[in-house]
């Protein structure tokens, strides 16, 4: 494994700080491929039978829940599981916090400025469901400043995420910002947006293919966070690309009706909550201008899962920090998109499934990645 240093700005970790990144990735690999498995013998074996003496009625995810919390195999994979995110917070910060300083120089010798950076003023409130948790464990999320030219979210983030997904959106961690433009390139061919938005961007990782992608266009990005969106704009400058980063609720943003001919997220939906989806739908239908596209990817929807995958699926809610993880997925989709002014015949759905990201369904079968696209009325 070699370290992930492609730009200047990320963290550089030391012999012995890599040494226990790597441990932690291959400790979460071999969770994953060895012992996660044995979850579903456990549920086919021992908790299936005993459900299907106490719980007549079709099972639900939740029951397959109660029925698999009291197995003691179980336990131990989740006690396991969680561990090894303590783990790799714990390792990624020992590397953040001892380059802080450095990352922060490094930040302000971005001077020849292609993008730019609006931060809210004092009076901003970051919304409750991402200020009042540590989401996936990550310590203090991604709104906390621990100084007033914080990068220590953005690190975190940055660096915590090549190890979380053990590389696998590659070493700029864009895959999913280059697999919604294979999206876009596929069911809207011929798109020449003027200005695209990315919401949620968090350090831009997603972000910054779109600069390639569309270079006529201008390219904006929004997040709560400050100290991510500080990290985003050195980031991006130091990688010469042009994107204007804003602090901003995606709730309710400061941008005319009509701004945007592409508005995007990426893994943002299943962070907020059931009721701040109604408000981004809203607010992207009024951010399209006409005949202009949305598209957000996120983890799949529960609907059309069997129980004890919807079950597995998750984890993350109860143990992970995760407290929305399951509103966005058990949601509605339909009629919130309905109810936002966009037309049932203008939303497209898709999957792509693990083994195949550039493949897209039109049917849930064994997702990695949902896709909900939609386009305003010309
Ligand atoms: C999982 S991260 C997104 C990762 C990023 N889009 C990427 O592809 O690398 C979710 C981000 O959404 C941001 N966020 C959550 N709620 C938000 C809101 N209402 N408005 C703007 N950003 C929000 C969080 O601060 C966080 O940075």
């Amino acid at each position: 494994m070699t370290a992930p240093f492609p730009h200047a700005l990320m963290p550089k970790a030391e012999h012995d700080e890599l040494a226990r990144c790597e441990f932690v990735q291959m400790f979460k690999v071999h969770l994953a491929n060895k012992v996660r498995p044995n979850n579903r013998a456990i549920f086919d074996a021992r908790v299936a039978p005993r459900l299907a003496k106490t719980t007549p009625k079709a099972l639900t995810r939740h029951d397959v829940r109660r029925g698999m919390l009291a197995d003691t195999g179980y336990q131990m994979w989740g006690s396991l599981q969680r561990t090894s995110q303590e783990l790799l917070w714990d390792s990624v910060g020992d590397t953040v916090l001892r380059e802080l300083p450095d990352m922060i120089e490094t930040a302000g010798t971005q001077t020849k400025k292609r993008g730019s950076l609006r931060l809210a003023d004092k009076s901003f409130v970051a919304p409750g469901y991402i200020a009042d948790v540590d989401i996936h464990c990550m310590p203090g999320g991604y709104v906390t400043d621990l100084r007033e030219d914080d990068l220590t979210a953005g690190g975190y983030y940055d660096f915590g995420v090549y190890w979380y997904t053990m590389s696998g959106l590659g070493s700029l961690n864009d895959e999913k910002g280059r697999t919604t433009l294979r999206f876009l390139n596929k069911y809207y061919p011929g798109l020449k947006p003027r200005r695209v938005l990315d919401m949620g961007c968090t350090v831009g990782h997603s972000t910054l293919p779109y600069c390639d992608a569309f270079p006529q266009a201008e390219i904006h990005a929004i997040d709560v966070g400050a100290p991510v969106l500080r990290y985003a704009h050195a980031r991006a400058e130091g990688l010469g690309k042009s994107v204007h980063f804003a602090q901003e609720n995606a709730e309710a943003t400061s941008y005319p009706s009509g701004s945007f001919d592409v508005v995007v997220s990426h893994i943002l939906l299943h962070e907020v909550s059931r009721k701040a989806l109604d408000a981004i739908m809203k607010e992207c239908f009024r951010l399209l201008a006409p005949g202009g596209v949305m598209l957000h990817v996120d983890v799949p929807l529960f609907h059309g899962m069997a129980p004890y995958d919807a079950f597995d699926a998750d984890w993350d809610t109860y143990n992970n920090n995760e407290p929305c993880w399951a509103q966005m997925r058990e949601a509605n989709i339909q009629q919130i998109l309905a109810k936002a002014g966009f037309k049932a015949g203008d939303v497209l759905e898709r999957w792509s499934p693990v083994t195949d990201l550039h493949a897209f369904e039109d049917k849930p079968v064994n997702p990695r990645w949902y896709f909900l696209a939609a386009r305003k009325p010309g």
